[in-house]
């Protein structure tokens, strides 16, 4: 194991679902690292279950509170309780997104209707500020914000859809917030995580030819692996990165790079 790089940090993380959560890629790593995270899981007696399962094989009798993100009090009840119980916050890690499946199908973009585009845009991007905003006076040293996008933000993946449109929200709302935040030394930054079978990819149409265009035509020849965003996440929460804020990062093997 190289050299430690988090030890004494703290932090938050949202989005731990299962063990094949991009959130939980980046926990393990944050705590071999030797960070200490707290984690958030979307209510449901079944969804914490699933959620503590996961983050005890990385973190002994690890704290959990539920959060339904797209309620205003349920993130203010979050960021309470983790003061009760954190006396800061180093890092947090944004890894959530949401979209009806329904419009998630190539050539369903046009017909998105108006309450599912919010919805996605709500959950998967605004979510990012409303969270910056609550943890940013737990950071009174500075801290790490980061988010998860995917390279559908910048160009059309089919089946992608609405998730594209969240997804550009999401970066810019990143890059606003580092702008804002930075004069706090509070960075912000996106990863680009390349293509991971994970319940919210599932439900995008077309995916199954991800993993083997991955292989096939990425410069690395392979898929990304959750530990390579993990690698990632614990650079920009260790101080290494203290100059890199308002960047989207790309870890997908080199996928975005690849014209024809
Ligand atoms: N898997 C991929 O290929 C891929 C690629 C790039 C980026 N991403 C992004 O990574 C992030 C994590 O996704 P994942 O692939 O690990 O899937 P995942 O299903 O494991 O994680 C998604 C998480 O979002 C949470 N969530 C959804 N709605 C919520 C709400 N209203 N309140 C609180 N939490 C909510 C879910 O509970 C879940 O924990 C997402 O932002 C996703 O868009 C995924």
């Amino acid at each position: 194991m190289p050299e430690k790089l988090l030890e004494g940090k703290v932090g938050l993380i949202v989005g731990v679902a299962n063990d094949r959560s991009y959130a939980w890629h980046i926990a393990k790593a944050i705590t071999d690292h030797g960070g200490t995270c707290a984690y958030a899981h979307i209510p449901g007696e079944k969804n914490e279950r699933r959620t503590r399962k996961a983050a005890e094989k990385v973190t002994a009798d690890p704290w959990l509170f539920p959060c339904d993100a797209g309620s205003d009090a349920e993130l203010d009840a979050l960021f309470d309780a983790y003061k009760g119980q954190f006396d800061r916050m180093d890092f947090l890690v944004h890894s959530i997104a949401f979209a009806e499946r329904e419009w998630l199908q190539p050539g369903k973009f046009a017909e998105t209707p108006r309450e599912a585009y919010m919805q996605a845009i709500d959950i998967s991007a605004y979510t990012l500020a409303a969270m910056a905003n609550r943890a940013k006076g737990m950071m009174p040293a500075g801290g790490s914000i980061m988010c998860m996008s995917y390279y559908g933000a910048e160009k059309v993946v089919p089946g992608y859809n609405v998730m594209g449109v969240a997804k550009s929200a999401l970066e810019s709302t990143a890059r606003y917030l580092a702008a804002e935040l930075g004069q706090q030394g509070i960075r912000v930054n996106s990863i680009s995580g390349g293509y991971l079978k994970t319940l919210a990819s599932s439900a995008v149409g077309g995916t199954d030819v991800f993993d083997e265009h991955a292989v096939t035509r990425s410069p690395l020849r392979r898929g990304v692996e959750g530990g390579d965003v993990g690698g990632t996440a614990v650079y920009l929460a260790s101080d290494l990165s203290s100059g890199v804020t308002g960047e989207t990062i790309y870890v997908d093997c080199g996928v975005n790079t690849i014209g024809v």
